[in-house]
């Protein structure tokens, strides 16, 4: 079984996809961890976040590894923990141009699609449903208005003990401008898929969320 959860920045997609995932005994993949992971290796290395070739060479030296520990996912660089590290909002402000790179996006689908491969998966990212696994059993495409994205992301800092100095204003306008460039690569951008269910959960709880992909689930099985 595959769900696939795509959506903007800050809809909500982690929190419930990681909650459906424990509920049914899946895993759950991040994808954006792993693009994240990719920034802040070219940051690290200080290479220009452009330059496919060096920042391809550089992952593969460092490698991108995933653990959970407590039933937390934490990402690991090397043998580095960076699970708080690339949530900074100098990382968020880079990923897109990263991202958008083809031997980058070409180089994770690929990890995407192996670690899909071994077991029932929650996966949540931007192109899940259309790229990643299109014969998702599930595909979800989560929405909600940018200000109570905004709101969400600054609470999500609180609540990871991420040192945060913006307005919710300024978070918004990053949340959007990152929303922008995701949504307008030439590579795999931001889009719902055909058979995907849209949730707009701008006013729901993520206990609501849940339920309702959860309801979708058990009409697919
Ligand atoms: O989900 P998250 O906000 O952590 O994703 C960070 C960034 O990684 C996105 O803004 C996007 O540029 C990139 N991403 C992507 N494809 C995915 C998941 C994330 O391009 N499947």
């Amino acid at each position: 079984m595959q769900v696939a959860i795509d959506g903007p920045a800050s809809a909500g997609k982690s929190t419930v996809a990681k909650l459906i995932a424990q509920k049914l005994n899946f895993i759950y993949i991040d994808t954006g961890a792993m693009y994240r992971a990719c920034t802040i290796i070219a940051q690290k290395h200080g290479i220009d976040y452009s330059n496919e070739a060096e920042i391809l060479k550089a992952v593969e030296a460092e490698g991108i590894e995933f653990q959970t520990v407590n039933n937390e996912q934490r990402v690991y660089v090397g043998k580095q923990d960076v699970s708080q590290e690339i949530r900074t909002p100098e990382i968020s402000a880079n990923v897109s141009q990263v991202s958008a790179l083809a031997g980058i996006r070409a180089k994770m689908v690929d990890l995407q699609r192996q670690m899909a491969g071994k077991m029932d998966v929650v996966m949540d990212g931007r192109d899940i449903g259309t790229t990643v696994l299109p014969n998702a059993q599930v595909k979800i495409f989560l929405i909600a208005s940018a200000y109570s994205r905004a709101k969400r992301r600054m609470l999500d800092f609180k609540e990871r003990g991420i040192k945060n100095s913006q307005t919710i204003e300024e978070i918004e306008a990053d949340i959007t401008a990152r929303d922008y460039k995701d949504s307008h690569r030439k590579i795999s951008p931001l889009r719902k898929a055909a058979s995907a269910i849209e949730i707009d959960t701008t006013n729901m709880t993520i206990a609501q969320v849940v339920d309702a992909i959860l309801a979708e689930i058990k009409k697919s099985q």
